[in-house]
């Protein structure tokens, strides 16, 4: 059985997360922040947690982290001329500075464990150059190179990778997907011509935390061909 501390699991790809380590036996520490996490189960556990204000966590760590998997982000789609540095700031905030903060606070449990694993979400548009993404894309960029670093400096004991999903259906996306037409034209954007699915990533999470060990400094794309086949 791991334990895994899962960092926003109210919604989206956190909370499918939880559902499938808690489904397979695992023990789930799950914080939330302005919305409740709606699941309860004998192997969770459930606390607030707000990147930008806490500097603890308000339940008991465990003596021994296996996993650590940071959900919060941002999608702030603007043409460059009409972002304001605080654009760029606050999402340096929540997708850098917020990882940075938690992980530190969780380093010793983490290193206490044989094998642990760490997780973070980039986008497909650090990499690929996608209109109005100049703000989002610099923070993800800059949490792909952290990641790169932190698993040199941690090897063999702790591991670091990132998935870095195209659009997924979840409530950081859902005002991108508000029609019909909307959601049918993102869709055909992509070779697998679809909106990701919460499942499509946390699957692939799972695995990287109950299954993996000989995997870190990656960077896995997962968003349906959209950053090799267009
Ligand atoms: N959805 C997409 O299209 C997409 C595409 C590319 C990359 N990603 C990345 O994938 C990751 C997960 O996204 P998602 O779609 O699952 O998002 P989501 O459904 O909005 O879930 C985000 C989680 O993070 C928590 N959170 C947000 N701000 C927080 C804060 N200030 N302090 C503490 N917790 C906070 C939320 O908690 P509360 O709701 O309780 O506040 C929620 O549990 C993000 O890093 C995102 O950038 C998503």
């Amino acid at each position: 059985m791991k334990e895994v501390l899962i960092l926003g699991a109210s919604s989206g790809i956190g909370l499918d997360l939880t559902n499938k380590l808690l489904n397979s036996g695992h023990r789930v520490f799950a914080t939330y922040c302005k919305n409740n996490i709606m699941i309860s189960h004998p192997n969770l556990v459930t606390g607030f947690y707000d990147i930008q204000n806490s500097n603890t966590f308000d339940f008991e760590l465990p003596e021994k982290l296996d996993g650590f998997v940071y959900c919060p982000g941002t999608i702030n789609l603007k043409p460059f001329r009409g972002l304001k540095q605080d654009d760029f700031e606050l999402e340096f905030q929540v997708n850098v500075v917020g990882f940075i903060k938690s992980l530190q606070l969780l380093l010793k449990p983490l290193k206490k464990s044989n094998l642990s694993s760490v997780i973070g979400f980039s986008s497909v548009c650090a990499q690929s150059g996608f209109n109005f993404h100049a703000s989002t894309a610099t923070s993800k960029a800059a949490l792909e190179g952290l990641f790169t670093s932190l698993a040199r400096e941690y090897a063999p004991k702790i591991l670091f990778n990132i998935i870095a999903p195209s659009i997924i259906e979840s409530r950081l996306s859902e005002h991108l997907l508000n029609t019909k037409d909307k959601v049918e034209r993102i869709a055909s954007t992509h070779p697998i011509p679809r909106i990701g699915q919460p499942d499509d990533i946390a699957s692939l999470a799972q695995y990287i935390l109950t299954e993996s060990s000989w995997m870190t400094g990656q960077i896995i794309k997962v968003d349906g061909g959209k950053s090799r086949l267009l």
